[in-house]
């Protein structure tokens, strides 16, 4: 891209923000122009707005930007508005943004079953990106409404996605173990979660539900028609910082050659993200490992600077059967937020260079 295209955070001190900030600061594309977080950090600068507790440096560009306050008008200078807000606050913001042409790319839990907004798990599902003729018909805004999945949604849904097109799927029965960090930044108290798995978390099974059927789901005409599987989601909090590690039973409709014909499935899976180059996408979007042990969050979080997933422990528990069961690794704020927000964003540009949204 000859000139970057001007960017903004909203939420831009919280877990996934603070990835956001991590990715645009050097991004090839976009330029990070304006952040924001709630009214108390107005003014400030953003290095002494933020507690920055991510793996990655503080981009020294981003130090002394000052934090604008979190209404529409602040990010009248940029064209593409990342959101990474609680979803209580984000609804209305968002609503307005696009109506004052912006592309608004959002990780809250608002609006993602609206039928004219895309969720999109950009190697999943990204033709489902032509959603946004529809709402722009609709909803009468230049701007658009994209939506970030659910985190363990998004892992789940990028290791189905082969197993969907090559054998098709009946029952999915997932159960979840995920990191403190997907709480926010608040979220989950350490007294609570240290030494203990809590087994439930608010939500989150009906979420991966419908999310995965939807991303799954196929585009005909205007409309996203759902994917025909059971899903069975069971979602609890381990005491790990970034990672949700997934262990996963698909029952499929057609039987599997052989158990090494779904590593190399997998393992060699690529979609168009990868054939379009864009910056964040992986060169591998699922990585297949065969150690016994593998993938484990602290060791396998950051593979392919955290967009890929990790598959481990694949097998035929019965081998005349056609159900296979592994193990499913995601960084869930890269894959599971913003690093996918950027994707989104990324291939929202191409495929609009190309004419495929307009
Ligand atoms: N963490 C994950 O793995 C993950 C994954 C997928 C989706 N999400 C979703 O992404 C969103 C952000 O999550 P997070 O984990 O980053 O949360 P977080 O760490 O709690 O951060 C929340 C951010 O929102 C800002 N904020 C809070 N109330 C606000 C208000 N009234 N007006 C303006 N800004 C406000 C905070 O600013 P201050 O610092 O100024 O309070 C902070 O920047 C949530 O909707 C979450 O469900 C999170």
């Amino acid at each position: 891209m000859a000139d970057k295209i001007p960017v903004g955070v909203l939420g831009a001190t919280g877990l996934v923000g603070q990835r956001f900030v991590s990715i645009l600061a050097d991004h090839p594309w976009f330029s990070l122009e304006v952040v924001a977080a709630s009214e108390k950090r107005v003014g400030k600068r953003y290095g002494e707005s933020v507690k920055w507790y991510i793996d990655e440096p503080l981009p020294q560009q981003a130090i002394d930007m000052v934090m604008a306050r979190p209404r529409p008008e602040s990010f009248k200078p940029v064209d593409v508005v990342f959101v990474a807000l609680p979803k209580e606050v984000a609804g209305p913001l968002e609503l307005e943004l696009a109506r004052m042409g912006k592309i608004v790319v959002s990780n809250a839990n608002v609006f993602r079953m609206d039928p004219d907004i895309p969720l999109l798990n950009p190697e999943v599902n990204w033709d489902h990106m032509s959603l946004v003729k529809l709402q722009r018909e609709r909803r009468g805004w230049r701007g658009a409404i994209l939506k970030v999945p659910n985190c363990t949604t998004a892992i789940l849904t990028l290791s189905l996605k082969p197993l969907m097109d090559s054998y098709g799927i009946r029952e999915v029965y997932m159960t979840s173990m995920q990191a403190i960090s997907g709480a926010g930044f608040n979220g989950v108290p350490g007294y609570a979660i240290t030494d203990n798995i809590i087994p439930f978390i608010s939500g989150e099974e009906e979420k991966v539900v419908r999310e995965s059927r939807k991303i799954l789901g196929k585009l005909s005409g205007d409309a996203v028609s759902f994917a025909d599987m059971r899903v069975v989601a069971t979602t609890t909090r381990a005491p790990v910082l970034d990672g949700h590690l997934e262990s996963v039973v698909v029952r499929l409709e057609k039987m599997p050659g052989d158990i090494e014909e779904v590593r190399s499935l997998l393992d060699s899976w690529r979609s168009r993200p990868q054939h379009l180059r864009l910056p964040t996408a992986p060169e591998k979007p699922i990585i297949v490992r065969r150690e016994e042990d593998r993938p484990q969050p602290r060791l396998d979080r950051k593979s392919g600077r955290g967009m890929s997933v990790v598959v481990g422990r694949l097998s035929q528990p019965y081998p005349d059967e056609p159900v296979i069961r592994y193990i499913v690794l995601g960084h869930n704020t890269l894959r599971g937020a913003a690093g996918t927000g950027v994707l989104i964003a990324e291939l929202y540009y191409r495929m609009f260079e190309e004419g495929a949204v307009g």
